[in-house]
């Protein structure tokens, strides 16, 4: 990427005074190594959904959209507005999962489409991705009332959903955004601070997942957007990996 495109992308970003120190990340798995990897892990057996969801839901858009939908396995159901499934490409190289929809995504039934979202489109473009070419989820697929963190029981009920979507999307990465999401996928409690900077993996097919901070978090912090241009440079280099 040339100098003039960086400063482009990051002028997107709401950065306007960053000084790059280092190289871009040149990806996975010299830069994976390089910067410490965390060994593969299965997933922990409570992060799986238990074998009666997996085989109920077949691999087939439509049905899981349909029971996604109709969706009555936790208390969220009767406070909904709509569900909020996930938007974009479904071959999607780049799956990012988020928390859980708030009031807008509630009313629109898409994901990320307030502030927050702006910003995360912004993210996205800073490394020359649209919107509409990753695929773009959350934890939870209802939105918990007055946006309060969801319940270790919403996530354990909605989980199946979200496995199911990573087998149909199969993306080479994902992006986990804040700290809900990453200790939900990653079954830690550690601080997004010293989960970003390493390379997990997730999930059967061992996907490799980076953490970032959550960009309603940035919008409150902005002066932590120099850390995820970081971490966007390191996701550009598995993305496009040598
Ligand atoms: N925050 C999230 O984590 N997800 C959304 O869809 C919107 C805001």
């Amino acid at each position: 990427m040339d100098a003039s495109r960086r400063q482009q992308y990051l002028d997107a970003m709401g950065i306007t005074r960053y000084v790059m120190r280092e190289p871009a990340a040149t990806g996975y798995p010299r830069d994976a190594v390089e910067s410490g990897v965390v060994a593969p892990a299965s997933l922990p057996e409570s992060g799986r959904p238990a074998a009666a969801d997996i085989s109920e839901l077949q691999p087939d858009w439509a049905a899981l959209k349909t029971r996604v939908a109709s969706c009555t396995a936790c208390e969220l159901h009767a406070s909904r507005t709509r569900t909020v499934f996930g938007t974009g490409d479904e071959s999607a190289q780049l799956m990012i999962v988020g928390e859980a929809p708030g009031a807008e995504e509630d009313r629109q039934g898409e994901p990320f489409v307030g502030r927050a979202g702006q910003l995360l489109n912004a993210m996205l473009h800073a490394i020359g991705l649209a919107r509409e070419a990753v695929y773009i989820t959350n934890i939870l697929k209802c939105r918990p009332p007055g946006n309060r963190n969801p319940t270790a029981e919403e996530a354990a009920k909605c989980r199946p959903f979200l496995m199911q979507q990573l087998s149909l999307v199969k993306p080479k990465v994902m992006l986990a955004v804040g700290g809900v999401a990453a200790h939900n996928l990653l079954e830690t409690d550690e601080a997004v601070g010293r989960l970003r900077n390493r390379i997990h993996y997730y999930g059967e097919d061992c996907t490799p997942l980076l953490v970032t901070y959550h960009p309603a978090y940035l919008l409150r912090r902005p002066e932590e957007k120099a850390k995820v241009w970081q971490d966007l440079q390191k996701l550009y280099g598995i993305l496009h990996g040598d």
